[in-house]
């Protein structure tokens, strides 16, 4: 049977990215309030294929497979993303108080590459409306809250911005993320260098202890842009913090990864992180010395410009928890949930 997400992708990508995003959320609202769609989608999407569940950080995950942070950023889907067969969704990212994010047009798309470029700037509707949405997730589906601080708070306001969207997400979610690595929040980035690092993490582990929820992991959210000797400083506070794992990661700001014949067009839209499947072999790397440096003491979240089953499973080989994808998604549609799913279970 053709993939109708053929037919339905050349419409979509007529519009404008955020008019095809909101016409596809359009239509998750819709499915996912039909009678039944729940058991339809599970049957289509190969849910419940066997050997695909994994514990990590504590938690039991259905499938290694989830869906990164950013698409989802208000929890308004989480039944839909079930359907199509995710095992996890972070939601956000989100901040404690609303903000539209940056003005329009703000992503921009080359399907030649399956590249994206995004300086969305958060935009969020805040901790409280994404709390109250968060009190009716479905079960079955595990949950993350990606947390990020408002682009009006300074460096120095940075701990309780996220110690304020914590109190009011972490309950409601089965792990929290924190996002220092999106390049589209002005200084964003610095969270990362270990003297910033460490009181962020000890706070919010602090918080975490305080409202009782030491079980609930805490993820920190990293970019592929740190050099070799900073890496290494973040990982090693990471790893000394008590944070549950790592998920690398974000987009990058580096065009090199665009090849030279695009590269022009690539800039000539402005700031923004790159994702999808140009992204990739950077992201690796990455993520294989962030491997090294953790030795096993902490968990990997894979993430950036996974576009196939081979490197979904590759990613797995080595040696990532779980995996996270976004970019490939927009560019071949549902249907490569269920191939992911039914190659890592074939392959189990
Ligand atoms: C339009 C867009 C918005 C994003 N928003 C967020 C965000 O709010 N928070 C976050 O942590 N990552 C965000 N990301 C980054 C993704 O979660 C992911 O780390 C990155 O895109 C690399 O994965 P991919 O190549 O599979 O897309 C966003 C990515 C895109 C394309």
């Amino acid at each position: 049977m053709r993939d109708p997400y053929a037919l339905i992708r050349p419409l979509l990508f007529r519009l404008e990215p955020e008019r095809a995003h909101a016409l596809a959320f359009a239509w998750g609202r819709f499915l996912q309030a039909m009678p039944g769609f729940g058991g339809a989608a599970a049957a289509l999407s190969g849910g419940g294929l066997p050997g695909l569940r994994r514990s990590v950080a504590g938690l039991d995950f259905p499938t290694p497979l989830g869906l990164a942070a950013g698409l989802d950023k208000g929890a308004e889907l989480l039944p839909f993303w079930k359907g199509l067969g995710f095992g996890h969704v972070e939601i956000g990212t989100v901040t404690p108080r609303p903000q539209p994010g940056n003005p329009q047009p703000r992503i921009f798309r080359l399907p030649e590459e399956g590249l994206l470029l995004n300086r969305m700037g958060f935009n969020s509707e805040g901790a409280e409306v994404v709390a109250r949405r968060l009190r009716d997730r479905p079960a079955g589906l595990r949950v993350g809250g990606n947390l990020g601080k408002n682009k009006e708070t300074p460096d120095e306001g940075a701990l309780e911005d996220y110690c304020a969207s914590y109190r009011l997400i972490a309950p409601l979610v089965d792990y929290v993320a924190l996002n220092v690595s999106s390049p589209n929040t002005p200084g964003l980035r610095r969270l990362q260098a270990p003297e910033a690092l460490k009181p962020l993490l000890n706070g919010v582990l602090g918080l975490r202890k305080e409202m009782g929820l030491e079980a609930r992991p805490l993820f920190l959210k990293l970019a592929p842009d740190l050099g070799q000797e900073e890496l290494e400083a973040t990982v090693g506070v990471a790893a000394a913090s008590g944070i549950s794992g790592i998920i690398a990661t974000n987009t990058t700001l580096d065009r090199g990864i665009v090849v030279q014949a695009l590269r022009p067009r690539v800039e000539a839209w402005g700031a923004g992180g790159l994702s999808g499947r140009p992204l990739a072999a950077k992201a690796r790397s990455v993520r294989l010395r962030i491997l090294e440096l953790l030795g096993g003491r902490l968990p990997l979240i894979a993430c950036g410009g996974l576009s196939s089953p081979e490197e979904a499973r590759a990613a797995l080989g080595d040696g990532a928890a779980l995996l996270q994808i976004y970019t490939a998604l927009i560019f071949q549609g549902p249907g490569l949930v269920r191939r992911i799913n039914e190659c890592l279970s074939a392959a189990r």
